[in-house]
């Protein structure tokens, strides 16, 4: 009866521990949701990766209206190759930017890239040589090529662009960085403004999701994850959940097992060991029990 009764104890309290730990692995349908996209060197070594499932937020704009649309990067799209660089120059808003270049072209979706541009350049307020950002993001969007989804497009083909602005850094610039050599790591969803201001045409924003980057890379792997600030604080929380969970579980058990004790005819206990139940005026003798037992070895 009692015991039926801790096993049940014990078997909940382990469900909570698996539970706790299921929070913190990966959904395998979001592990299979992120596209890896790899800027290889002349000697076959990548000098940017960015792996992330990526959602772009874009104001499409007909004659007469305009609305927003959500356009998911399908996983499946592709680096290309002729435009993307690991050593090439920027120029924008009167800057030239000395980069590193990846452009994605969106599988199935004809005419539509999304360019992300690297540097170690100070203006963008990193540690020269140091640290890399993420300065610049443009997209663009090929309405025309799918009017089933985008009827009456006003403009064909729509460039949406990070306007750069030494001054002021961007959200962008200012969240996606890390140390060269180290990844920057976000597996929760930052959502960013590309373009938030008429001045410099439509609306844009990007979703990352899962998101490991790092650029300025002479590795083939990743470096040390450098954790953006939201995921730290569950990161930081897991050894102390598991830590507690593990500690109370022994806790339990131990508990379990004194209670179970306690229900023990004292005949049984001293068959176990006869020690258990020295009272005080053994304690000068105790010593003496100590050689004995020695001496039985
Ligand atoms: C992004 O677009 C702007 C405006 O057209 C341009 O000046 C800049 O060079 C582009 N940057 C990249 C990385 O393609
Ligand atoms: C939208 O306007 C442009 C020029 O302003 C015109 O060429 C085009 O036919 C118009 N499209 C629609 C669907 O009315």
């Amino acid at each position: 009866m009692k015991g039926a009764l801790s096993r049940k104890i014990v078997s909940k309290f382990t469900i909570f521990i698996l539970l706790v730990l299921q929070g913190f692995v990966e959904p395998a349908s979001d592990a299979a949701n992120k596209g890896v996209y790899k800027v290889l060197n002349t000697n076959g070594v990548p000098c940017v990766i960015v792996q992330a499932d990526i959602y772009l937020y874009l104001t499409y704009q007909t004659n007469d209206s305009e609305k927003d649309v959500v356009v998911h990067v399908p996983t499946s799209s592709t680096v290309d190759k002729t435009i993307s660089s690991c050593d090439t120059s920027i120029t924008t808003s009167g800057l030239s930017v000395s980069a590193q270049l990846l452009r994605i072209n969106l599988d199935h979706m004809s005419g539509w890239t999304i360019d992300f541009a690297f540097t170690k350049d100070n203006t963008f307020k990193t540690e020269s040589g140091k640290e890399f950002t993420l300065f610049q993001v443009n997209v663009t969007a090929n309405f025309a090529s799918d009017p089933k989804s985008f009827p009456d497009p006003k403009y064909p083909v729509q460039n949406y662009y990070l306007h750069i602005d030494p001054t002021d850094l961007s959200d962008i610039g200012g969240s996606i960085f890390a140390d060269v050599g180290n990844s920057y790591y976000c597996p929760s969803e930052q959502k960013y403004a590309i373009n938030d201001n008429d001045k410099y045409g439509p609306m844009a924003y990007i979703k990352f999701k899962l998101t490991t980057i790092q650029a300025y890379m002479t590795s083939a792997t990743f470096g040390t994850k450098s954790t953006c600030p939201s995921d730290q604080s569950s990161t930081d929380l897991v050894p102390i959940i598991v830590g507690s969970a593990l500690a109370g579980l022994i806790v339990l058990t131990l508990v379990v097992y004194l209670i179970y004790r306690t229900f023990l005819p004292e005949e049984v206990l001293n068959l176990v060991n006869p020690e258990s139940h020295f009272d005080s005026d053994s304690a000068e003798g105790h010593d003496n029990d100590k050689h004995s037992t020695l001496e039985h070895f």
